[in-house]
């Protein structure tokens, strides 16, 4: 027995098994799969039979791959630099095999291989499959997956598939999506991921709206003005100018991680914590967000793009002189979104959401503006926000939740003034949160989906995403309106919210 072996954690450990990763070779394997993969062998959550199997074009060596992967480990991992003793352990479970997606020999070879390793490491032909190539040839390796019988739909031994994102560019294409998928594993063999999910903060508004009392009876439209949802990142394009062009904010940003946001901030409770009741809850919010009017299209969504500008005291170019992107694009660099939910909690409470690249800083955060005290005695809010009763949780950075209101000022008058009650992870709990990817991957390992997105979730938010996608079509516009890189978006954002009460917060 390996030492590192020896006293698992408590927790539950997955079965063995191996976990093939398709487009091993790519970004997302060396920054976070295998990254993960080492924090989880650190932390003794995987089981003492399991091996990684990573197929790609390039034609790599296992020993380089190897190689690559300690260095993705070494570089990217939560605690570095990598430990020798675990590195050794885990090091000797990664394969590597080279192949072309459409070459249905290598998927023999795939399945041989993988039947050896069964046989060295005592795995009883488990398999999780992790699909990170361009979502173009999910299909095809869904099919020769299929053809040479590497996809059990048995329970034992089992078959899992993760998916990345995106999932589809559009409704049509997501539905195709779930159809090839379906033609070899089940529904419930297939876990489209989000990394959002797998967020500690995301994850605890949860335990936050239903494990305390205190907030569930005010959080409706009876005691809330509105929501706003902020995902500001200062980073532009990184070199994925010609990824971007093809998908935009909406695409990106909204279809998937704001939505989940939101259907955390808006779902009803559900009946227990399994999967289904958890996903059948978020379906059923996505389902009451109203479909944007078209008469009055511009007052419910905005977009624009950033030009050449400063963000945190460094000049940045434009969009449209990022490489990849086309010098006249109008492709959208900045979304904003007034929602309305046609349900009984949320009646005319409006959710804003924006989301956009090149802002003045990276944050994510959610913020609920409760109504004002009817009357103001204290002669307070008779400017907007000033004494506002809001709560900010804050998914990143500096994560936590932050109650504001207004407070006596010390002396001889009654004047208010703002204060916070804060709550923050990084004092409260003595401990490293995991990273998101090391909290999805292991729930994959364990057969628990309720962080994954299910087909009827995807299928429900491409529909609205697509609709603002048909009426931007409609619209054919030459320009977009630009704001300078550095700034909070155009100016068109500003009128979105309506009112004074409801303008956007500066995170
Ligand atoms: C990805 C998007 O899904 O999420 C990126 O494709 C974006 O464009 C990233 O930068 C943001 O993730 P995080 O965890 O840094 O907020």
């Amino acid at each position: 027995m390996n030492p590192l072996r020896e006293g698992l954690s408590q927790e539950r450990v997955p079965e063995p098994h191996v976990m093939v990763i398709f487009g091993a070779s790519g970004d997302l394997t060396k920054r976070k799969l295998l990254p993960a993969l080492y924090s989880l062998t650190r932390e003794r959550l995987l089981p003492a039979n399991f091996a990684v199997m990573g197929v790609a074009r390039q034609d790599y060596t296992v020993e380089k791959f190897r190689e690559n992967m300690r260095e993705g480990c070494h570089r990217y991992a939560r605690r570095r630099p990598v430990e020798d003793s675990v590195w050794a352990e885990f090091g000797r479970c990664i394969f590597y095999l080279p192949a072309e997606f459409d070459d249905l020999e290598a998927f023999k070879t795939l399945k041989t291989r993988l039947e050896e390793i069964d046989g060295q490491f005592g795995i009883p032909a488990n398999r999780l499959f992790y699909f990170s190539t361009p979502p173009s040839v999910f299909p095809l390796i869904v099919e020769n997956l299929g053809k040479v019988g590497l996809v059990s739909r048995q329970h034992q031994p089992w078959s899992r598939i993760i998916v990345e994102k995106p999932f589809g560019h559009d409704l049509q294409s997501a539905q195709t999506l779930n159809r090839q998928l379906k033609q070899v594993f089940r529904e419930t063999q297939i876990y489209r991921i989000d990394h959002y999910l797998g967020k500690e903060t995301v994850q605890n508004m949860l335990t936050f709206r239903f494990a305390n009392g205190l907030f569930e009876p005010i959080w409706n439209q009876y005691h809330i003005h509105h929501v706003q949802i902020t995902s500001a990142e200062s980073l532009g394009m990184e070199g994925r100018g010609a990824y971007f062009e093809e998908a935009g904010i909406l695409r990106d940003m909204v279809q998937n991680h704001l939505y989940q946001l939101l259907c955390l901030v808006g779902m009803e409770p559900p009946v227990s914590l399994d999967s289904s009741a958890i996903r059948d809850e978020k379906v059923k919010f996505l389902r009451s967000l109203r479909p944007i009017p078209a008469d009055q299209f511009d007052k419910y969504v905005v977009r624009g793009q950033y030009g050449a500008g400063q963000v945190m005291g460094e000049s940045v170019p434009g969009y449209r002189q990022e490489p990849g992107v086309n010098p006249d694009s109008t492709t959208e660099t900045y979304v904003a979104l007034r929602l309305m939910v046609d349900n009984w909690r949320w009646g005319n409470v409006p959710f804003f959401v924006r989301a956009a690249k090149r802002m003045p800083k990276k944050v994510t955060d959610i913020s609920i503006k409760f109504r004002n005290a009817p009357y103001a005695l204290f002669g307070q809010n008779q400017g907007a926000s000033e004494v506002a009763n809001v709560l900010t949780i804050r998914i990143q950075p500096d994560e936590g939740i932050i109650l504001h209101f207004g407070s006596k000022v010390p002396g001889p008058s009654m004047d208010v003034a703002p204060v916070n009650m804060e709550f923050r992870y990084g004092t409260s709990f003595g401990k490293e949160p995991p990273e998101a990817y090391e909290r999805l991957i292991l729930d994959a390992m364990l057969g628990d989906s309720t962080l994954f997105i299910r087909d009827d979730e995807t299928e429900v938010s491409w529909k609205f995403i697509t609709g603002v996608h048909q009426m931007w079509a409609e619209q054919n516009l030459r320009k977009i309106p630009e704001h300078p890189a550095g700034t909070w978006g155009p100016r068109e954002a500003e009128a979105l919210p309506a009112t004074r009460a409801s303008e956007w917060r500066k995170p």
